[in-house]
């Protein structure tokens, strides 16, 4: 497995992590089980990932528990990645829960000591604010908050998720960001204007996610508009229907072409070719299923052994999607 520094950092990850969203089970369809997961992330494990991101959000802590029992004693090898600053409203159990980032100092402690527990680790590797704070707390009472937890040795480096360039740059006023998660994939490009830019002059990890764009770009739906249950977010998710979903169908079927031209799974292409964007230290993805994984991993062939040319045809495909 290839493995980059994330910049400024003792943390080498692997260019490809797993992502533990849908392992946690809630908003991601009713064919999550816990089994699978725990396969699918020693799958990731015995290919050579060594970044795993999860986040209390992610099934209300259930990411975080499978994650701990799938690492078990392997959790000495890993790059953990989670997050903080998200709070619930509303009811779980009938899926009306709605989430807020709430950034205020005594939120991050209590979110960062129920992770520890879960994660059943004594640090966490990178501590990622989830996105930015939606009650008022000053950025600055933030990062200071954040870098106390760092001198108590509870977090080893701290990123953030979803700021733009003018965010990144005000954090940084007040402490140290070792990465940012940002979405980027050949459908949704926008990080590249700005922010990838803003984080190579500034010394900033990018972490990618939605890379597969949840799963579309795979190729496995086809050109007939999928059925999500109700229990899926991607049955409220814009990219699913409508005439972007018919031009993205037309768009992901000359994509799989040139991946059999390459003789890789499109997602292992959709996962190279964000791997490989300037300035991206490590790409995420989601997986239920080890099978979904092993795919995913071939991500690997073309990084190491697509020619030049290879790469100038495989961008000539990228840019071809104009938008939903
Ligand atoms: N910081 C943030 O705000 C933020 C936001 C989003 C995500 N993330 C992180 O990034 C990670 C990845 O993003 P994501 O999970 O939202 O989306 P994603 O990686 O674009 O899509 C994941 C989904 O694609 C499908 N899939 C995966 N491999 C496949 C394969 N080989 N063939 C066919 N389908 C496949 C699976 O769903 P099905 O099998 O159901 O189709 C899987 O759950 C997350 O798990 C999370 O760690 C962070």
């Amino acid at each position: 497995m290839l493995t980059r520094r994330l910049p400024g950092t003792d943390l080498d990850v692997s260019v490809l992590g797993f992502g533990c969203w849908a392992v946690g089970g809630l908003w991601w369809g009713d064919d999550v089980r816990d089994g699978d997961s725990i396969e699918a992330i020693r799958a990731a494990l015995a290919g050579g990932v060594t970044l795993f991101d999860t986040a209390p959000l992610y099934g209300h802590g259930h990411a975080d528990a499978i994650l701990a029992r799938a690492l078990g004693p392997d959790r000495q090898r890993v790059v953990l990645a989670t997050k903080v600053g998200v709070e619930f409203g509303g009811d779980a159990a009938t899926g009306t829960d709605h989430a807020r980032s709430n950034l205020a100092p005594d939120r991050l402690r209590a979110d960062v000591e129920a992770s520890l527990r879960r994660l059943r680790t004594d640090v966490i590797d990178l501590l990622q604010v989830h996105w930015p704070c939606e009650l008022g707390t000053p950025l600055a009472e933030t990062m200071q908050a954040l870098g106390e937890l760092r001198t108590e040795g509870k977090v080893r480096h701290i990123g953030l998720c979803n700021y733009d360039a003018a965010g990144l740059t005000e954090a940084l006023e007040h402490g140290p960001v070792a990465a940012l998660q940002t979405p980027l994939s050949v459908l949704r490009r926008d990080a590249e204007r700005t922010l990838l830019p803003a984080c190579r002059a500034q010394g900033v990890g990018v972490i990618a996610y939605e890379a597969l764009c949840r799963g579309l770009i795979t190729g496995r739906f086809g050109s007939i508009r999928p059925g999500f249950p109700d229990s899926d977010l991607r049955a409220r998710d814009g990219r699913f229907s409508g005439s972007g979903y018919v031009r993205a169908a037309a768009y992901v079927a000359d994509f799989a072409a040139a991946a059999r031209r390459l003789d890789v799974p499109p997602s292992a292409l959709a996962l190279a070719w964000v791997a490989h964007r300037p300035g991206v230290t490590a790409t995420l993805f989601g997986a239920k299923r080890a099978a979904q994984v092993e795919q995913n991993l071939a991500a690997q062939r073309v990084l190491r052994g697509a020619s030049a040319r290879a790469w100038t045809l495989i961008d000539a495909i990228a840019d071809r999607w104009t938008g939903f």
